[in-house]
């Protein structure tokens, strides 16, 4: 298979996790297994779990590390593997959030508006919610909560009501279906600036429940690092960034009573320190050769 993915922040991912020979990590978003490969190349040794949420991926990644005797693929959502990593514990951890760009270009996943496919967008293709089903059974108030959560979509009302409209007469079935619907309800200067971006992404959001659960399971994931193990992650989007963002936050401070608690009631200890204030970004090299890099932020933590 021919999968198609340029992994993002890749020598800051590498250098962040300082990989040790015959390390323990986990790779929570395999994708093409781009960030992987450097990972095992550092590792020599050890052990290197890969998880995915789509078959695809998997497949993709089981053939691009295949030189590598240490490694163990786990079909999943990586906020399901509890059970599976119980006795482990990592030197890191990578989570390379959101879809890959083969997922994104690939005709018949039914991601981007820029190409005609059945509306799907699911990661993982097993599952039964898709796109199509939030678009044509989803009510008026949940698709307009949708819209305005994960799209921060200013028109979402007006997208909403002619997505209803449209439904009544026959079910959107395709992107270009949608595609058109959200074009008729947005003033045509928006139309060029990414109109339809915000609601694709919301949809794909809630198909995916891609921000339901993150939190906890960043904290969960930061119990299971040995002390001075590394996380890292990377988000493409202000509100992926808010969740890591406060999730880190909370885990390198001391209390986290309510403020102006006169005295600390809450027990709560910090777990990591941030090694940047502020999210790595792609430098210049970087953001010529890849787009995607635009919108990456990556920040940094470490097991204390
Ligand atoms: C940005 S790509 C990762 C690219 C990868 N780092 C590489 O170097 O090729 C994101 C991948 O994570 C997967 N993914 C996203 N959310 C997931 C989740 N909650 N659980 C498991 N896999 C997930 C997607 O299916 C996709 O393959």
């Amino acid at each position: 298979m021919n999968y198609k993915h340029i992994p993002v922040l890749l020598n800051e991912v590498v250098s962040a996790l300082e990989i040790k020979e015959g390390g323990v990590y986990l790779d929570c978003t395999l994708g093409g297994g781009g960030h992987s490969f450097e990972i095992a190349k550092k590792m020599k040794f050890g052990k290197l779990i890969c998880v995915d949420k789509d078959d695809e991926a998997i497949n993709a990644g089981k053939e691009k590390l295949k030189d590598f005797n240490f490694i163990k693929f786990i079909k999943s959502d990586f906020k399901d593997i509890e059970t599976k990593i119980l006795f482990e514990e990592f030197d890191g951890i990578l989570i390379d959030l959101g879809v890959s760009s083969h997922q994104i270009e690939s005709p018949s996943r039914g991601f981007s508006f820029l190409k005609n496919a059945k509306l799907d967008m699911r990661m993982d293709s097993s599952q039964k919610l898709s796109a199509y089903t939030v678009i044509n059974n989803y009510t008026k108030d949940d698709l307009e909560k949708i819209l305005f959560d994960y799209g921060e979509e200013k028109y979402a009302k007006q997208i909403v009501a002619k997505i209803l409209k449209q439904r009544k007469i026959s079910p959107i079935s395709t992107t270009f279906e949608l595609k058109q619907v959200i074009e008729s309800a947005i003033p045509s200067k928006y139309k060029f600036s990414g109109g339809c971006q915000k609601t694709f992404q919301a949809i794909r959001i809630e198909v995916n429940r891609e921000l339901t659960g993150l939190y906890e399971s960043i904290l969960f994931l930061i119990s299971k690092l040995k002390t001075h193990g590394r996380i890292a992650i990377i988000s493409f989007h202000s509100l992926e960034d808010r969740i890591v963002k406060n999730a880190f936050k909370e885990a390198s401070k001391d209390c986290i009573c309510p403020p102006k608690t006169p005295v600390c009631i809450c027990g709560h200890h910090a777990s990591i320190k941030l090694i940047n204030k502020k999210p790595i970004v792609a430098n210049a090299d970087e953001l010529k050769l890849n787009s995607r890099s635009h919108s990456a932020k990556l920040r940094i933590g470490e097991k204390i």
